[in-house]
């Protein structure tokens, strides 16, 4: 089970899906009460970035995981605008976004539909819904969106070029998405070549394994709490490597030279007059 948590992603893209649905029914059921609203690694700066990012008291518990989203979304404004996030999970970030960024809505997707009827129920803000839908067909017009956020969510996906694509249609000219992964090295070039086919410009990007590495370990504690609390035994190793405390395989692959935490701010040109 522990291997197969390890390196789901390096199945054959068919099998993707399938062990994914599998492994969220484990989650949803260990944590039927949907204590943890955040499925990602976090971010934490040394140097006291976001120290100026003050939450309201009840939002202090999943800190990293915000910052995680904040800081993808560095750059460019979302008030005002239309935001799409594809693969949301249980919706802490477009619950951040809709109520710290103020965009006009807020419409965040995912391709688990239990995930998206318990969104709708527990996350409430001005703007901000909830569907399913798959990655690589977006149920929305062309030129629809003023930005796209993907928080570490393509990787998995069975065709991430296809989802690059679809990013590029929905979006409006001069619209920008937001893509923070994480990538293999080996991966990087055919990452950036994905990306540039349909035509995005990759305005910043950045390696932001130094920040994932931090997150985790201030968070390792914590992680390791919740899964003692609610695990059996027997599932207990795989979720250490799910949840990447320090110590596990997939923490330690970051100090190696392996695989890259990579965030992107990327524009779709404005059209020529
Ligand atoms: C690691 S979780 C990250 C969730 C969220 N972005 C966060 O940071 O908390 C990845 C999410 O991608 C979703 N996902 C996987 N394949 C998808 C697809 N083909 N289309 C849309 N969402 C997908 C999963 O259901 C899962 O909720």
């Amino acid at each position: 089970m522990k291997k197969l948590v390890e390196h789901y992603c390096e199945m054959p893209p068919p099998i993707r899906p399938i062990l994914w649905r599998l492994w969220h029914h484990i989650l949803n059921r260990l944590d039927a009460d949907y204590s943890n609203i955040f499925l990602n690694y976090g971010y934490a700066s040394p140097n006291g970035e976001f120290k100026d990012l003050v939450l309201a008291p009840h939002d202090e518990p999943n800190r990293y995981g915000i910052q995680l989203y904040h800081h993808a979304t560095r750059g460019a404004s979302l008030q005002n605008k239309s935001v799409l996030e594809v693969g949301c999970g249980r919706g802490g970030g477009a619950s951040f976004l809709a109520r710290y960024h103020q965009p006009k809505e807020y419409i965040a997707m995912d391709i688990s539909e239990r995930l998206m009827a318990y969104c709708t129920q527990f996350h409430q803000a001005p703007g901000l819904s909830f569907i399913c839908g798959s990655a690589m067909h977006l149920p929305f017009n062309a030129d629809r969106f003023d930005a796209v956020v993907n928080i570490e969510s393509a990787r998995c996906y069975p065709d991430t070029g296809a989802f690059f694509q679809e990013v590029y249609r929905v979006l409006k000219p001069g619209g920008h998405f937001f893509f923070t992964d994480m990538i293999q090295n080996k991966d990087v070039e055919s990452v950036h070549a994905m990306l540039q086919k349909p035509g995005f410009s990759i305005l910043q990007q950045k390696d932001i394994r130094e920040n994932v590495v931090r997150a985790l370990q201030l968070d390792t504690e914590a992680r390791r709490r919740v899964i003692k609390e609610r695990a059996p035994t027997w599932l207990q190793q795989s979720l250490y490597e799910f949840a990447g405390v320090e110590g596990s395989n997939r923490f330690n692959v970051f100090s190696s030279n392996e695989m890259q935490y990579r965030s992107y701010i990327l524009q779709k040109p404005n059209k020529l007059p």
